[in-house]
């Protein structure tokens, strides 16, 4: 079973929401997978209520919330409200929300407890910048994003996904090889392991993101170590997206 998260980023507003979802064959995908979209979130509740009408099974979140339960932050949406508005999942520590918007650990640590409080399953994505690579970083910078949040997941019984997703590779049409990918989720995996234990560790799934598309969907999903895939640009598309599903077999 993998999951199949698509983050649309600043794309489609509520019509087009729509028309995803009427176009949306997750039958095709079968019980194999589970899909998640991320949608922006003013298109959260279009999302709700065409999922409904197409009798889909796929689970909704935001791509961002704040670390405060309310108050005066112009702009920014609250676990509690986006709960409330039918989100299930939260991406946090996005390396677009770190490097455009200059997220900090500290927040994403603050971000991921707002998420727990409220009962909404935390996504956070963790990944190296091209030169942290070339410095062979990758390690050293993916466990310090995962180590920031670690204390706000307390035993981690409660559902928990981490994304990888190198930002060289991001929206850029370059793919970590499946080598490189199943090399970082281990790491992950193995510190997680180290913090939880090995059943609860098992159970917490590491999707790869960066430029996955149908053709090098099977290969990435089938590497070990990834239990799925974060996917932006190419989840726009439903036939795309089904089709990413479908290569995971
Ligand atoms: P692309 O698939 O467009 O590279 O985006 C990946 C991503 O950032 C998903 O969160």
């Amino acid at each position: 079973m993998a999951v199949i998260a698509g983050n649309w980023k600043m794309h489609k507003g509520p019509s087009e929401t729509r028309e995803f979802f009427d176009r949306l064959d997750a039958g095709a995908v079968g019980k194999d997978h589970e899909l998640i979209i991320f949608p922006p979130v003013a298109s959260l509740s279009a999302a709700v209520s065409a999922r409904r009408a197409a009798s889909t099974q796929v689970g909704l979140g935001v791509q961002n919330i704040h670390w405060e339960d309310g108050g005066a932050f112009t702009g920014e949406t609250s676990a509690p409200i986006a709960a409330d508005a039918g989100a299930h999942y939260v991406l946090v520590g996005h390396s677009e929300r770190r490097h455009v918007f200059g997220e900090s650990d500290r927040e994403t640590h603050d971000k991921v407890a707002a998420a727990r409080r409220h009962g909404l399953v935390p996504v956070l994505c963790v990944g190296e910048t091209l030169e942290e690579r070339r410095e062979e970083r990758v390690d050293e910078v993916i466990l310090r994003q995962l180590e920031a949040a670690l204390p706000a997941l307390g035993d981690a019984k409660e559902r928990f996904l981490l994304a990888y997703e190198p930002v060289w590779a991001i929206g850029t049409g370059e793919t970590a090889t499946p080598a490189d990918a199943s090399a970082a989720h281990e790491t992950l995996h193995v510190r997680l392991a180290d913090a939880f234990g090995a059943t609860v560790a098992a159970g917490i799934p590491i999707l790869y993101g960066g430029s996955v598309k149908p053709a090098n969907a099977g290969e990435l999903l089938s590497a070990p170590h990834v239990g799925g895939v974060l996917v932006g640009g190419a989840s726009l598309d439903p036939e795309s997206f089904v089709a990413i599903a479908r290569a995971g077999r």
